[in-house]
């Protein structure tokens, strides 16, 4: 990791470890929800619209910390969902026991609950504009809802024991992991206020980064360890999930994830073009990617 992703990291985690507690009002739920948010993770999402504001010009302020941080609180709420005995019945993440593991399904729910809202609460409970707020949190609710990660997450429990076309899956994928990816780099833009032009060219890249990082994903479950990867490995196929490597093969999946690779570099390249600055610091999260 570069130095700068590690800069940005270390604010998002040291916002998350000082604020998150107060805004929670009983002690085993504020417990809970902590649990799972500061067990780590790679904080790509809002180390990405940071990253994105700051090669706009912005400011890292307070203001603009906390709303990206949100993205974070969302992200913890649906992978705790994500793990729930009736969703994936996961017992690793993070490294860690996942929550409903630690605190019983109820609470983990209601930590799932608190952390979807409290995001809204600190996307618009800040000293940003009131424009600015208003377009978060209405992207956030598109990406996030129904109409995105949640719709994903639908037809992927759905879709489970049935096979899935290569378009039906694509879509799946980018809506349960391309959305909030979407709105991290969508953010940074209505935060920086850019023109249209700009904001369609920030979530082309974040479109198919999200694919990308989904592809990857279920390579991953293929080819990494637990220990790597802080969760169990290898459980896609037993739970007759839709995933690349199931349909397409290890190779095919990874020739799918080359090919968003470019598009995300395509839509880098002409972010540059178009507002006459590098965006080479987001070489930085292309390197996720190891194959
Ligand atoms: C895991 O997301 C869920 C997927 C969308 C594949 P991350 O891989 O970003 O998980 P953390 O935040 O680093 O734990
Ligand atoms: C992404 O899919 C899940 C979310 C949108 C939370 P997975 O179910 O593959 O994520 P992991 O592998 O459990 O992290
Ligand atoms: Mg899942
Ligand atoms: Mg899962
Ligand atoms: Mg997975």
């Amino acid at each position: 990791m570069t130095d700068s992703l590690e800069k940005l990291k270390s604010v998002v985690e040291s916002y998350l470890a000082t604020h998150l507690g107060k805004d929670v009002d009983q002690e085993t739920l504020a417990q809970s929800m902590e649990y799972s948010t500061l067990a780590g993770g790679k904080r790509l999402r809002p180390t990405l619209t940071l990253a994105t504001v700051e090669l706009l010009g912005g400011e890292l302020s307070d203001d603009v910390i906390r709303a990206s941080c949100a993205l974070e609180l969302l992200h913890t709420y649906s992978l705790i969902h994500d793990d729930l005995p009736a969703m994936d019945n996961d017992d690793l993440r993070r490294g860690e026991p996942t929550n409903h593991r630690k605190f019983g399904a109820g609470m983990a729910t209601l930590a799932g609950d608190g952390l979807l809202t409290l995001a809204f609460q600190w996307v618009t409970g800040n000293g940003l504009p009131a424009d600015v707020k208003a377009d978060l949190a209405l992207e956030l609710a598109k990406a996030a809802g129904p109409a995105g990660m949640v719709a994903g997450q639908a037809r992927d429990i759905e879709g489970e024991g049935q096979k899935l076309s290569l378009d039906a899956l694509r879509y799946l994928h980018r809506q349960k992991t391309g959305a909030l990816l979407h709105y991290a780099l969508l953010a940074g833009g209505i935060i920086t206020k850019q023109p249209a032009e700009v904001k369609d060219l920030l979530t082309q890249f974040g479109d198919a980064y999200g694919l990308a990082f989904q592809i990857y994903d279920d390579l991953m479950d293929v080819l990494s360890t637990a220990e790597e990867m802080g969760k169990k490995v290898g459980k896609d196929a037993g739970e007759e999930k839709n995933t690349y490597p199931g349909l397409l093969g290890v190779e095919g999946a990874k020739a799918e994830l080359h090919q968003a690779l470019d598009a995300a570099k395509t839509s880098q390249s002409q972010l540059a073009e178009i507002t006459g600055q590098s965006f080479d610091a987001f070489d930085d999260f292309l390197a996720y990617f190891k194959l």
